[in-house]
């Protein structure tokens, strides 16, 4: 679906990370060029969290608070993955583990965006006021995740 919808851009955006994570998880793309899309659609899916959870959630708290915790329990579970990951590129280089990993976190991504775009998406367009709309569109566009922001789960738990 590509309509010019928030819906369709925030999908849009869960393609091009999954697409990011094969590259490399796949073997398609080989030496520097995987870890670079490795990391760029880590990066971006860091980016993807914070606006669900500082722009999208907040503006639909109210119609789907329940789902919403498991949005963010789950946002916890991938964020742990990607300081694993983080971690195992620093200190290891992208091996095998590099590889397993990366594995987890699509499959990871698998279960939270078949739910995440059935509840929140289809429903983004119309349940926004027309200021979260546009600011999230705005941040869609160009917007950056502040340094050293962490998603709310790990906030919690402070991991
Ligand atoms: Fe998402
Ligand atoms: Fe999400």
């Amino acid at each position: 679906m590509d309509d010019g919808t928030l819906g369709a851009a925030l999908e849009r955006e869960h393609h091009e990370i999954d697409a990011g994570i094969e590259a490399f998880s796949t073997g398609q793309a080989q030496g520097a060029a995987a870890i670079e899309s490795l990391t760029g659609a880590m990066q971006a899916l860091r980016r993807h969290i914070y606006l669900e959870e500082q722009i999208l959630f907040p503006a639909m708290r109210e119609e789907l608070a329940i789902p919403m915790g498991v949005m963010l329990r789950e946002h916890g579970e991938i964020w742990k993955t990607l300081d694993v990951l983080e971690g195992q590129l620093r200190h290891n280089g992208a091996g095998a583990a590099v590889r397993d990993m990366s594995r987890e976190l699509l499959s990871q991504l698998e279960r939270h965006n078949a739910k995440e775009e059935p509840i929140f998406y289809t429903q983004a367009d119309s349940s926004l006021t027309p200021s979260a709309s546009v600011e999230l569109q705005a941040f869609l566009e160009t917007g950056q995740m502040p340094d050293g922001w962490v998603c709310h789960a790990a906030s919690m738990t402070g991991t």
